[in-house]
Formats: C-alpha cells, structure tokens, sequence
C-alpha cells in the first residue's frame, strides 16, 4: 500500500557534482511524496500534481513541516558514544592516549557494549542519520550488539571492528595479534555482510575493513589485509580508516607515519606502497567503497590518487575544530575531483547531528585565508551531507535524494520542535528573487536545525523512530 507524504520537499536531484547541486536543489513548497508498497519513491513533485492512482489515498499531513532526504553520516566511532567532550589536554594524539584508548577498552564488558549499542543506534536516530560508515569496535561481541541493534532499529549501517596490531601501552585491550586481526575481520565479514537480506545489493547492513590508521597497524597487517581485502571486493565489502588528520609540529599523526613507514605520503600506507620509500610491499586497499577520513592535510598527489580510485572523504569540520586538526581545504579538494561527504566522526566531535556538521562547515570555509574562502551555498551543504554520502558508500542508486524509484529514506523536520528555527524561519526577511528566497530558507532551515527539529525518520519508507 503506498503512503502519501505532505510537506515543504527539499532534495539534490540527478547526480550532480558538488559544483553542480546549486543548479540540482529542488524545492517543492506544497509538495508531495508517494512512497511505494517496497518502500520506493512513486512519485516526488506537487501537491496539485498528484498522480491520479494515488489521489484517492489518505495522506499523512506534515505541513508547515519539511519532507528531506535522510542524513548520511560517513565517519562516526561506535566505540566512543559515552566518550563525547572527553578533555585529555591536547591534540590527536595525546586525546587518543589520555581518553579514547581507555574508553574504548570499557567496551571488552558484554553489559557495557550493549548499552553503548543502544545509545549509539538512538543517538543516530535522533539525529536523522539514516546511513551511516561507523568505525567499529575492536571487541566482536561488542560489534555483534551494533550490528543486532541496528538490525532491530531498521537503519543502514556499513561497520567494521577497529584493528589495531601495534601501539603503546595504554592500547593494549584494543590490540590482537596479526594472525587474529585478519581471523576476526574474515569472520565479521561471514557473520555480518548482507546478512539482511542475504544480498549486497538490498542489504541494509554491509562490513568493512577497518584498520584504525597507518600507526595503530604493522606493514604485516597492511599486506594480509591488502590481500583480505582483494578477495573481498567483489562482495562489496568497504574499506574505512583515517588519513591525514592532524598534523601539529612534532607530534602530528601525518608527519609521524611519514616517519614510521618512510612513505613520501600518508595515503601510500593504504595503497599498497608500505615499504621505504615508497615501495610496493601489497595490494591497494583504495577504490570505490573507500572512505578516508579528514584529509585535511593532503599533497595534490593524495586528492589525484582518491580521485581517480574513487576513494571518498570522510568530512568532519566538527571534530576537525575539536581536535585543532585545522581545516581541509574546500576548493582544492573538491577541484581535485574527490568525492566530499559529511561526518560527525563522534566523539573526536561532539555533536551527533550531520546539518550542524553542515553548519561547522560553512563557517570554516567561508574562514578560509584569501582567495581559499568559500561561501558554501545551501544547495552543496544538503548535497553533502544526503547525496555525496549515498555516493562514497557506493549506494548513490539506492538513495540520496527523492528520485524516482529510490529507497525511501526521509526525515520529517518540524521547525515547531526548535522555537528559535521556527521563529526565524517564520519572521525572517526573505529575497524578493524567489531563488535567492528558496535558498535562504534552506539555509536557515540546515544551519538552525538540531535533534528536536527532527519528527519523524523513514528508511526504505518505514517509520523507524518509533521502535
Ligand atoms: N585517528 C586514529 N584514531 C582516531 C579516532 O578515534 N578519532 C579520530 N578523530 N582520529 C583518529
Ligand atoms: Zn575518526
């Protein structure tokens, strides 16, 4: 039986560049979505143009709400939902070692894993987050409960258990050894991937391989999960790590794996060229189904080689403020041709919400020196945090925006739970140009959106926020 949706529509249609979505932004004041028995869109566009089949139907009113695509977060950490606004007194490195490690290690107790589970599948869920690349636990069975509660909360999810086979002492819980590393990947993998449906290509629940970054692995585990990773690809399993994060003078994370691995780049560490200087030591863990997070610090050759693998950017200005990681540039990375999508990376941020990752963007941008600042315009900051992350997962034709014959993945945002959006939306001064209006109050709607903006979320047409 299909349903009839009432409401403001704000999506990206086609697939358009990040360039191209200002001229993609489609805003339908009366509009309607008609969501089909499979949960697809049968049709997005006018009230008054209802298609005649569905006229007759009841339609669930949410006028003066907003109807949007579904938030797409691509780089948050499972492990760290109770570690939020964790103080350590430093930058990556010393958060890493003085918060995150310990906090992660709690994971290793049943009970406590559990909980997390289910405060993190609620906390995404409020927030609108109806995909997700979620940086797993090291702990199986604290990536069995994910994957089980997000199962049950019917959200999308691709995850994999952190791996982690070297590093310091207060690391320790979170280490296993090369052989285990890939053994407990291997059998995520089996137990996991597709289990919902049993297909790749329907499936709600995916797997990754998940080294945490280049420091927190061995050029072994490089090489076994190069190999892991090839004989997976075309099951569609994800790659997901770190890249060029922070890089504070002495003690970066970007300088310090240069040093370690005597690669010329970050990025060879992942693309197989492990050994000094450079060399080929194993195969290539980049391609479509990859996602590096932060990329703030990249060469041109590093945005060259994402590009023309098809690896994404996992972008999190939140955390990136957080951390004092700085800032990835805008311009540059986008010109290069690398796909940038939004993400929260909880709890290095520490907000769960991807419009104010959104907002975080904008204003780093437009804080750029010189000729580098950008006024991002609203229609690329809906782009990347919907569209762009249906693209870095590789789902881009399964969901993202509301064409024709997609899964059904869609938020009711009602201004009236946010009094101060509600009052700017309804007494702010609008543009006499209707474009220039209809852009302002997407922008005012992405910017002054939170989590109690958020009344209703749907995914493949499914209310899921009432389980
Ligand atoms: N690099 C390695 N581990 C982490 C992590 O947990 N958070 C962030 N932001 N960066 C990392
Ligand atoms: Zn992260």
């Amino acid at each position: 039986m299909s349903q009839v949706h009432l409401g403001h529509i704000f999506h990206v249609t086609g697939q358009p560049t990040v360039q191209e979505a200002a001229n993609a932004l489609v805003s339908i004041p009366d509009g309607a979505l008609v969501v089909d028995g499979e949960g697809r869109i049968a049709y997005c566009g006018a009230r008054a143009e209802i298609p005649d089949e569905f006229r007759g139907l009841p339609p669930m009113d949410h006028r003066p709400g907003f109807l949007l695509p579904g938030f797409v977060d691509t780089h948050i950490h499972f492990p760290q939902t109770f570690a939020g606004d964790a103080y350590g007194g430093g930058q990556l490195l010393e958060w890493l070692t003085r918060c995150i490690y310990p906090s992660e290690a709690q994971l290793a107790d049943p009970v406590y894993a559990q909980r997390a589970a289910v405060e993190f599948c609620a906390r995404r869920l409020a927030a609108g987050t109806t995909a997700a690349m979620v940086f797993g636990s090291a702990f199986p069975q604290a990536q069995d409960a994910l994957f089980a509660e997000t199962r049950r909360r019917g959200l999308r999810m691709v995850s994999g258990r952190g791996i982690q086979t070297t590093g310091e002492s207060s690391v320790a819980p979170l280490i296993t050894s090369e052989e285990k590393a890939i053994r407990l990947t291997e059998s995520e993998i089996d137990t996991w991937h597709a289990v919902d449906t049993g297909r790749v290509d329907t499936a709600l629940l995916h797997v990754a391989v998940v080294p945490r970054f280049a420091l927190a692995v061995t050029r072994a585990t490089l090489r076994n999960l190069g190999e892991l990773y090839d004989s997976v690809r075309d099951r569609g399993v994800y790659f997901h790590s770190h890249l060029n994060e922070n890089n504070r003078p002495g003690t970066g994370e970007v300088d310090s794996t240069k040093q370690v691995y005597e690669v010329e780049s970050y990025l060879d560490t992942y693309d197989g060229k492990f050994m000094p200087g450079s060399q080929v030591g194993g195969k290539s863990l980049l391609g479509r189904r990859s996602i590096l997070a932060h990329g703030v610090h990249c060469q041109d050759a590093e945005l060259r080689r994402l590009a023309e693998t098809g690896s994404s950017i996992a972008h999190c200005p939140v955390s990136q403020q957080f951390l004092g990681s700085g800032t990835m540039p805008w311009k540059r990375t986008i010109a290069a041709g690398v796909t940038v999508a939004a993400g929260t990376d909880y709890g290095g941020g520490d907000e769960w919400s991807i419009p104010r990752v959104l907002s975080a963007a904008f204003k780093v941008h437009i804080s750029e020196p010189g000729e580098d600042g950008v006024s991002m315009h609203p229609a690329e900051m809906l782009f990347t945090g919907t569209l762009a992350g249906a693209r870095a997962l590789d789902m881009e034709s399964r969901f993202g925006n509301f064409d024709a014959s997609k899964e059904a993945d869609f938020l009711v945002v009602d201004p009236a739970g946010t009094p101060s959006l509600e009052a700017t939306l309804a007494q702010g001064v609008r543009s006499d140009d209707p474009v220039l209006a209809r852009d302002q109050t997407l922008f005012a709607l992405l910017m002054g959106m939170d989590e109690s903006t958020i009344a209703q979320v749907y995914v493949r047409g499914r209310r899921v926020d009432d389980r």
